[in-house]
């Protein structure tokens, strides 16, 4: 029996596509499949204008193959510095859908991100009087604190205080990997929402260190526990309003990643709805795909949903690719490490 699977055609709530040669390899593997994402600003040197946002979006159209149709949602990255009247003008312009905070250190390129939380204090307050949403990348960098404590501490000391001083801030905690997120959000109002990515619904921190370490499953916030894993599949399949698909699909060469200091992040976007719809099928709970891809994400931030559709059909094993080739080298696709049957079609 064929199954198959029609949805709206869904979004990536948190991606990277990365700039210059690269920029050209990845996007048409996320816009393929998805008709718009929220693009992450850390950018080398990061993207914390709404000039250079204004760049990057078409930067991001130019290397946008013919026939494909793609919409990037900008972010700009909060710095110590930015000036809340640019914040302002850029999302009255349209131009920025939200303001992503990465505490100083935290991850990828983000030297330039907070340490004083006081010193934002004033475009938080701008963001949340013309409803512009915050995406937090929730860890501490605090040294004492052990990297698999680092989301749940976050909540606790940095998320919860910043949110209760700014009444009125809607809030993404991006690609949540505990229980502790998911309570997190399940416990608050319509004004915080959280996402979770492909990767961190397969795999748990076991699979990156057992048998031999496994840089591709390196990512932040790091893999957790299974049974953080397995919050993060009820809270996905559960149809709530609060949680909706953000892949973080982080490209990197594989030489940066299968190093002595490999760089976090899973380059998931090639086969994220194949790996989603497996995911799904074995939760019992395939009507909830289009909700927690199509549908919660959009009405989290007030756009339309999309009237077209993409169809999954369940059938012979698919090949992916292993690898994407790109100027800069290599860049390995995410193994769920198991078949993959659901083909988009
Ligand atoms: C991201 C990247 O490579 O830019 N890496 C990652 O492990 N997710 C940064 C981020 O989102 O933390
Ligand atoms: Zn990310």
């Amino acid at each position: 029996m064929t199954l198959s699977l029609t949805i709206r055609r869904p979004d990536d709530w948190h991606l990277h596509l990365r700039d210059g040669a690269i920029l050209h390899s990845v996007l048409p593997e996320t816009a393929r499949h998805f008709e718009r994402a929220i693009i992450m600003p850390n950018l080398v040197p990061p993207v914390v204008t709404a000039a250079q946002a204004a760049a990057y979006k078409s930067r991001i159209m130019d290397a946008l193959p013919r026939g494909m149709s793609f919409t990037p949602l900008m972010t700009l990255y909060l710095t110590e510095e930015t000036d809340p009247n640019d914040v302002a003008a850029a999302h009255a312009d349209g131009l920025i859908n939200a303001v992503k905070l990465y505490p100083a250190g935290a991850t990828t390129n983000s030297a330039s991100g907070v340490t004083n939380f006081n010193k934002v204090r004033g475009t938080l307050e701008k963001m949340a009087e013309i409803d512009l949403p915050l995406c937090v990348h929730g860890e501490v960098t605090d040294p004492d604190v052990d990297i698999f404590d680092r989301e749940a501490v976050f909540i606790d000391r940095v998320l919860d205080p910043i949110r209760r001083a700014t009444p009125g801030l809607r809030v993404v905690m991006e690609h949540i990997t505990t229980s502790n997120g998911v309570e997190y959000a399940l416990s608050q109002g319509s004004d915080l929402a959280a996402t979770i990515t492909t990767h961190h619904l397969v795999i748990n921190r076991n699979h990156i260190l057992v048998g031999g370490i496994k840089p591709h499953y390196y990512c932040l916030p790091v893999a957790k526990r299974e049974e953080h894993r397995l919050a993060l599949r009820r809270a996905a399949v559960s149809g709530d309003k609060s949680f909706f698909l953000g892949t973080d699909s982080a490209p990197h060469t594989d030489p940066n990643k299968e190093s002595a200091c490999g760089c976090a992040g899973c380059f998931t976007a090639t086969n994220t709805m194949s790996i989603l719809a497996h995911v799904f099928e074995e939760e019992g709970a395939l009507e909830q795909l289009e909700a927690f891809a199509s549908l919660n994400g959009p009405a989290f931030y007030g756009l339309p949903v999309n009237e077209t559709k993409l169809t999954l059909t369940k059938g012979e094993a698919t090949n992916y690719p292993d690898k994407i080739d790109t100027p800069d080298g290599p860049v390995t696709v995410f193994d769920p490490g198991f078949p993959l049957y659901w083909n988009v079609t």
